[in-house]
């Protein structure tokens, strides 16, 4: 008898776990609207209940939120609101939804498709009031008030914390908060660590840049220009270190039109001095990524959630020798350095997950755009090294209608290079749920990944 039960009991648990994603599906999740949550707490209530109901009927693992630095802290440093998420984390509970949070150290506006607009929190603002040094600046001393420069992680500028400090206690208290949750409804933290919540420098800002320009290096404000002369007094080349690079064009030229970024330039891309001046700007971003992880980790850690980091699926100039789009954001993938197994390794005694976007893509024959091969390239080196790749698409599918071709590259890209972990759809719309054609194509998608 007793054995009878524990077979039962062994049969039940199997037929379980083929239900969910254990038996080696991919499980979907859906990025919720950019302000789900806005000032005035969670936005549309009954709603999202009825709307995450049809997520769960259609397959969906979860959804994923962004969490607005600018809205949880607006009232002043150290005092947080989370009412709002608060209540959209029990919405996703009763559903039977699962939640990923990101924590979105960047301002809401300002990237391609973002239609918000929640600044940074204000007392952060009124430092920069007085010390535009906080932000990422270009060449042409335009600071940028998307996130706080990685210059300044170790300066006690905000009533004598740190950035990093800012980070840690901003984590800490949404651990506090949401303790019941974490491991349970919320099983991942994505991790903010620049622009769009990615670990990048924001070269290609929507104000000033469009598509396919290579973009600008961001290190001219006055820490980052510190530490690049003491790194270049160390290096044993003072000259170096005054500047960024003066010949590497602005947001939008081509590769070909700068002498940085072309074969033929003096001081470009490949010389000595070029290959300094990367290897210094990758290093920054990388260390930046990793002190802001490490504190991640030992908050999140023990609490059984997915933590990980968002990269920026930079896919134009892929196929120009320089790489420069993807260079001046930070990535180092020229030179015979592969950025993403680089960045892989940096972050894996932190994170669980690598999360990259431009699964839907195909590759164009302008712009040098090879979305297809950079996928390849992400998937392969980060499985490589040993970490979980989440992916994402880059634009909306559904606008207006399902695009079945792009639901089908998301699938091949999910599964030909190696199995991905997640995939998180961008984004919920109204046209998603309410059209019967296009719900239909996303429900096959969501099943053929679960069945992946
Ligand atoms: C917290 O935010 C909510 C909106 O999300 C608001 O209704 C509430 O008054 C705020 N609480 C405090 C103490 O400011
Ligand atoms: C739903 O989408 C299809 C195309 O996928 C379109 O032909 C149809 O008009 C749409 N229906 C509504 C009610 O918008």
């Amino acid at each position: 008898m007793k054995a009878l039960f524990a077979f039962l009991a062994l049969a039940a648990a199997v037929a379980c776990a083929t239900e969910t994603a254990a038996n080696g599906g991919i499980p979907v999740y859906v990025m919720l609207p950019l302000t789900q949550v806005d000032a005035s707490g969670l936005v549309g209530k009954e709603q999202l209940a009825t709307d995450l109901a049809k997520l769960k009927s259609g397959g969906v693992t979860g959804v994923m939120t962004d969490i607005w630095w600018g809205l949880v802290e607006s009232k002043g440093q150290g005092i947080y609101n989370w009412s709002g998420y608060m209540d959209l984390a029990e919405v996703v509970k009763a559903s039977g939804l699962k939640l990923q949070v990101v924590m979105s150290f960047h301002q809401c506006g300002g990237n391609v498709g973002d239609t918000c607009n929640i600044p940074l929190p204000e007392y952060v603002l009124n430092v920069g009031k007085n010390n535009a040094g906080i932000y990422y600046t270009d060449r042409e001393g335009f600071a940028n008030k998307e996130y706080i420069s990685l210059g300044v992680d170790n300066e006690a500028l905000f009533n004598g914390k740190t950035p990093l400090q800012l980070y840690q206690a901003y984590m800490q208290a949404f651990a506090n908060e949401f303790s019941s949750y974490l491991g349970d409804t919320i099983d991942g933290i994505l991790v903010g660590l620049g622009p769009a919540s990615e670990l990048r420098y924001p070269s290609y800002p929507s104000d000033r840049w469009k598509y396919c320009g290579i973009g600008e290096f961001q290190c001219y404000d006055k820490y980052m220009l510190a530490d690049l002369a003491n790194a270049a007094t160390e290096a044993g080349h003072p000259e170096w270190g005054y500047s960024g690079p003066s010949n590497a064009g602005t947001y939008n030229k081509y590769p070909t039109q700068t002498e940085f970024f072309s074969n033929s330039g003096f001081d470009n891309y490949m010389s000595d001095y070029g290959k300094f001046f990367l290897n210094w700007y990758n290093t920054k971003l990388l260390d930046h990524g990793k002190n802001v992880l490490s504190i991640a980790n030992k908050i999140f850690a023990s609490r059984n959630v997915v933590i990980g980091a968002k990269i920026s699926g930079i896919h134009w100039w892929y196929s120009d020798n320089s790489h420069a789009a993807e260079v001046t954001a930070g990535y180092y993938n020229t030179n015979n350095f592969d950025a993403y197994a680089t960045i892989a390794k940096a972050i894996k005694p932190y994170v669980t997950t690598f999360d990259f976007t431009c699964m839907e893509m195909f590759d164009s024959s302008s712009c040098g755009s090879k979305p297809v091969e950079l996928v390849s390239q992400a998937v392969t080196s980060v499985l490589n090294n040993g970490l979980e790749f989440d992916g994402e698409n880059a634009l909306e599918l559904c606008n207006p209608y399902c695009s079945e071709n792009s639901f089908n590259q998301v699938y091949k890209q999910s599964t030909q290079y190696g199995k991905i972990n997640r995939f998180t759809y961008l984004r919920f719309t109204r046209n998603l749920v309410d059209n019967d054609s296009n719900w239909k194509i996303f429900t096959n998608f969501v099943n053929k990944m679960a069945n992946a």
